[in-house]
């Protein structure tokens, strides 16, 4: 399929999914190709018989929802990120739970595609903060759309691609090296609970500490499905909870309920005076 094909068919096909072409553009790739497959598990001669098909298939919408998934991640994405989280953010959050006799941090990543999110976030606690923080637990709940991908995420298994960004001694002492892959030990996914889930039918029950909701809302979904989306995890977030966004995301102009914290690494923290439509 012609690239140009591809773009005119997405550019046709993403608003009547609510989903913003822009965010698509610089990766579409990966979604032009499965398209592709899909056109010749169907048998159908090009992109212009698919758009004929998805015209009288009302159940395709569907399937091709699910193929429009940008599902690229690694561990430590966004390496200055992670050090703002270990240095500033967890440890605030912990130190105010400790405050408010709390013994837990609930943190849900939200589209956290094969794990490489939440699992980045058990090896900074275990590495870094378990020892200045040892009363408080960390309980991560990962949550993703994709069946396959949370599948690949309990096996925890990973091309070297996935993980080199990690500092060296953690790959060392927290993966084995089986038939070219690199598993993680289990001791640092026990903390982590996934569970398929997609954030437009709202949000898990909280209250979450923090959220990491990167490369996903803010990127792919046109603007009535982030309102809808910030609304929900306003209820969800604990009244001292931080969002994090994707470092070129940005939330959209306007009262949201959340004030920002670093423009730079988009860091946000709830409101608390926030009385916007339906945030209690
Ligand atoms: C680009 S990846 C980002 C992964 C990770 N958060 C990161 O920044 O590295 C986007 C993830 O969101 C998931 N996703 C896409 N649409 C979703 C939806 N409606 N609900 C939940 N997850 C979704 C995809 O399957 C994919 O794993």
């Amino acid at each position: 399929m012609k690239d140009a094909d591809c773009v005119d068919f997405l550019q046709w096909v993403l608003p009547q999914l609510h989903l913003r072409w822009p965010g698509f553009r610089k990766v579409r790739r990966q979604v032009c190709k499965r398209i592709e497959h899909r056109i010749q598990e169907l048998q159908l001669p090009d992109i212009q018989a698919y758009r004929d098909y998805l015209q009288n298939t009302q159940e395709e919408w569907r399937v091709l929802d699910g193929l429009s998934r940008v599902t690229i991640s690694r561990f430590y994405r966004d390496k200055r990120v992670f050090a703002m989280l270990e240095q500033e953010v967890l440890p605030q959050l912990a130190e105010q739970a400790i405050a408010c006799g709390e013994t837990s941090l609930r943190i849900w990543s939200a589209g956290c595609a094969s794990g490489e999110e939440p699992y980045t976030l058990s090896l900074l606690w275990a590495f870094g903060l378990h020892m200045r923080f040892p009363e408080i637990k960390l309980h991560i709940l990962a949550t993703d759309a994709d069946p396959y991908l949370l599948q690949r995420a309990r096996d925890a298994c990973y091309a070297y691609g996935s993980i080199k960004n990690l500092p060296d001694q953690w790959i060392k002492s927290a993966f084995s090296h089986i038939n070219s892959n690199y598993c993680l030990h289990r001791q640092f996914c026990t903390q982590v609970e996934f569970q398929q889930h997609d954030v437009r039918d709202g949000v898990p029950d909280g209250p979450f500490h923090l959220v990491l909701c990167r490369n996903l809302v803010f990127t792919y979904f046109e603007a009535p499905l982030q309102q809808a989306f910030l609304t929900h995890l306003r209820e969800a977030m604990h009244p001292q909870g931080v969002l994090l966004l994707g470092v070129h995301e940005r939330l959209p102009e306007g009262e949201n309920g959340f004030s920002i914290r670093s423009a730079r690494w988009g860091i946000y923290e709830k409101l608390l005076s926030f009385q916007g439509s339906g945030s209690g």
